[in-house]
């Protein structure tokens, strides 16, 4: 996670060169130390664009509804024109749905960072097992970790193996390669926020004792 400081610099040297942020805050809610909650990007800078969905803090991806929030009426309304271009509309049955989601904002996000707080200690005592094969670090914000896969195959060749053999689908760096700018090559995304993790991390560890 980037420092407050540090953001509120960003949005400043973007807003001197006249320079749009847009800024994805969809795991906004889930920090672990709420001290370190940054203020959304769109509060901060009058051109800067604050992207949020019900898909990943709230947990409610089924509803498929997102949102821009930003100060620039202009831009937005060329963007609301670039959305009708693509879908005719929302679904009105989600939109009512994420209201009464965003009215229960605060309870759902408990939920949520228990749910991952109840998680970590299990993602802990697996990757100090494994401590020769993974780089681990918890998340500071968010449901979501990137770990490195130390081992001489590679990740992408690991993963493969993982899902053909045990049935545990984790996604590996070729998934985030982009054209814009250098990305890991060995790391892996995993989740921590679902309430079933015990299952996948059995036979992840499983796998693993009869792999070495
Ligand atoms: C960083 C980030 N941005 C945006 C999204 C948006 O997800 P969706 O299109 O499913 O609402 C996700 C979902 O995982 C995400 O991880």
């Amino acid at each position: 996670m980037i420092g407050i400081a540090e953001f509120a610099e960003l949005t400043m040297l973007c807003d001197e060169r006249g320079i749009h942020l847009f800024s994805d805050e969809v795991y906004h809610g889930l920090e672990r130390d709420p001290a370190g909650i940054l203020p959304q990007a769109a509060d901060l800078s009058e051109r800067a664009l604050s992207l949020n969905v019900t898909s990943t803090s709230l947990g409610l991806p089924g509803l498929r509804i997102g949102w821009i929030t930003c100060r620039d009426r202009a831009l937005l309304s060329r963007l609301e024109r670039a959305k009708h271009y693509t879908t005719i509309c929302n679904s009105a049955p989600s939109e009512v749905l994420t209201r009464i989601a965003l009215k229960a904002r605060g309870t759902i996000l408990d939920r949520n960072r228990s749910l991952i707080a109840r998680n970590l200690p299990l993602f802990e005592e697996f990757f100090a097992e494994f401590a020769d094969l993974f780089e681990w670090r918890a998340p500071d914000g968010g449901c979501v970790a990137y770990p490195r896969y130390l081992g001489p195959e590679g990740v992408e060749e690991f993963c493969t193996r993982l899902v053909e053999e045990a049935g545990v689908l984790l996604l590996p760096a070729s998934t985030y390669h982009s054209d814009l700018t250098p990305t890991p090559t060995d790391r892996f995304r995993i989740g921590i926020g679902r309430d079933n993790s015990e299952a996948g991390l059995a036979a992840f560890a499983q796998w693993l004792r009869v792999k070495r």
